[in-house]
């Protein structure tokens, strides 16, 4: 594994669980037990892998969110978690979503370094020279994560200076998402690759994709089915075109500018994760004694364009704009009629119109996602869509990382009770399911791999959330009064 370019202490074998103030029920402190000891299995030393199998390297939401459950394990390895991320990041300002490490053999990961060879194909948009990186990004939870990992402890946080450390370059993840991917002009960012919203195959990209040329079968070769069972993953066809798109950016140079982007959609989940953590990019300027309202403004700003230009009220829940899309009116694009959980998760911004949030809890009741009433967890797709798929991937199954954003959201916007309910399903599923990738909705079977880092985080969170009865922090109102 490479250096991170970003300083970090000398990193402490974290010390074993203590035991939760307060147990939640009964199978507490053996579910801590088993999340630490999974998130202790995964840490390669610079960071976290989400599997040993499936995903060898370092991913960059996935880290995020293995950093805010981290925290409550070591936080001074949460902070080298997103420190290493954030080391990998490209002068112009984006961050890759996949770090590679030089000791995992090239075949065990498709698309492996050698396909992206970001450190030459990527020179002219900034990408270090010194390790690779893919040349794609996430969903930019990663001030969020950032801003909670010090707060697991302040002192400490300060004394290493992390928040110092990470804040230029958060600053300048923003600042490349609101200059450089504001494709449609509207004021939100846009992604280019279905894998940059992180729900790869969301039948919200058939449409796009259907335009997409895919590569020829035979031109590449599938490391994820040695480790996935297929039913669980995206169709070869799907895989086909993502390796076209993404061939076609790097050949680009990855530079926005001169890049076609044949697929180019504005993502509801993603642009919310954006607000949240503008939100939180300016309590971090606020503990350094800046100036935070650049942030805030930027928030609400923000949270405007997505009510303004992916806000459904027929449909009560925000939708994706695919910009290639032939569209009337003053708006470029259409919106695309699929109904994905990512269109749930503007309930993360706080600022939300009422009437907006009013109908986006009755949705995630109602019968297309029956969180409470037909299912245990909220389900990465529409129950009653067609596509729907209890199994394959983001095509239907629950999501640990979606949920527990939800239980947030739902938090946000009052409706405290609903939250503590889905914590209590998403610890049961985690534990029942051994850490799974993600779960059938309505049984919580598990699915994917096990052992999954950011579902053992993100249980260890509700869990030290619940043992110390502390409610989840609420983000900075839109003006402080
Ligand atoms: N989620 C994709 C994969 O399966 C890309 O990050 O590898």
């Amino acid at each position: 594994m490479t250096s991170p370019a970003v300083a970090v202490d000398r990193d402490p074998a974290p010390a074993p669980p203590p035991a939760p103030a307060r147990a939640f029920g009964q199978a507490a402190p053996p579910l801590r037990r088993s999340a630490c000891r999974v998130l202790i299995g995964n840490w390669t030393g610079h960071s976290t892998v989400p599997s040993h199998g499936l995903y060898p390297h370092q991913w960059s939401w996935n880290s995020a969110f293995i950093a805010i459950g981290l925290r409550h394990l070591s936080p001074l390895r949460a902070q080298r978690e997103l420190e290493t991320l954030l080391g990998a990041q490209w002068g112009d300002g984006r961050i890759p979503h996949i770090v590679f490490n030089r000791a995992v053999p090239l075949g065990a990961y498709f698309p492996s370094p050698d396909f992206w060879r970001s450190s030459t194909a990527g020179a002219a948009a900034g990408a270090p020279r010194a390790l690779e990186t893919s040349g794609i990004v996430q969903p930019p939870v990663h001030a969020l994560a950032a801003w909670l990992v010090h707060r697991a402890d302040p002192e400490a946080s300060a004394r290493r200076g992390f928040l110092a450390r990470v804040h230029p370059r958060l600053v300048a993840w923003h600042r490349y998402l609101a200059d450089r991917r504001d494709l449609g002009g509207g004021g939100l960012a846009a992604v280019v690759h279905p894998w940059e919203p992180g729900m790869d195959n969301s039948p919200c990209w058939d449409g796009p994709l259907a335009r997409i040329e895919p590569a020829a079968a035979d031109s590449f070769r599938r490391a994820d089915l040695v480790h996935g069972a297929a039913a669980d993953r995206p169709t070869d066809l799907d895989y086909g075109r993502y390796v076209r798109l993404a061939a076609e950016y790097r050949d680009h140079g990855y530079r926005d500018a001169a890049a076609a982007h044949p697929f180019a959609v504005e993502d509801p989940g993603f642009n919310a994760l954006f607000a949240a953590s503008e939100h939180a990019l300016a309590r971090i300027t606020q503990a350094l004694g800046g100036e935070p309202d650049v942030h805030r403004e930027r928030a609400a700003a923000l949270t405007d364009a997505l009510v303004a230009r992916l806000w459904s009220r027929e449909a009560g829940q925000f939708l994706s704009r695919d910009l290639r899309a032939d569209g009337a009116g003053p708006v470029t694009g259409r919106l695309v009629r699929a109904r994905s959980a990512a269109g749930l998760l503007p309930l993360l911004a706080p600022d939300l119109p009422p009437a907006v949030a009013g109908a986006l809890l009755e949705t995630v009741r109602g019968a297309h996602f029956g969180l409470g009433t037909t299912v245990r967890l909220l389900p990465s797709y529409d129950l009653r869509g067609a596509a729907f798929d209890p199994h394959r991937y983001w095509r239907g199954p629950a999501w640990f990382n979606v949920n527990w954003l939800l239980e947030r959201g739902l938090r946000l916007h009052g409706a405290g009770e609903r939250a503590d309910a889905l914590a209590g399903e998403i610890l049961r599923a985690a534990e029942d399911s051994h850490f799974a990738e993600y779960v059938d909705p309505y049984t919580g079977a598990g699915r994917g791999t096990r052992d999954f880092s950011w579902t053992a985080a993100l249980a260890l969170d509700l869990l030290a959330r619940r043992a110390r009865q502390d409610p989840a922090p609420v983000p900075a109102p839109r003006k402080d009064s």
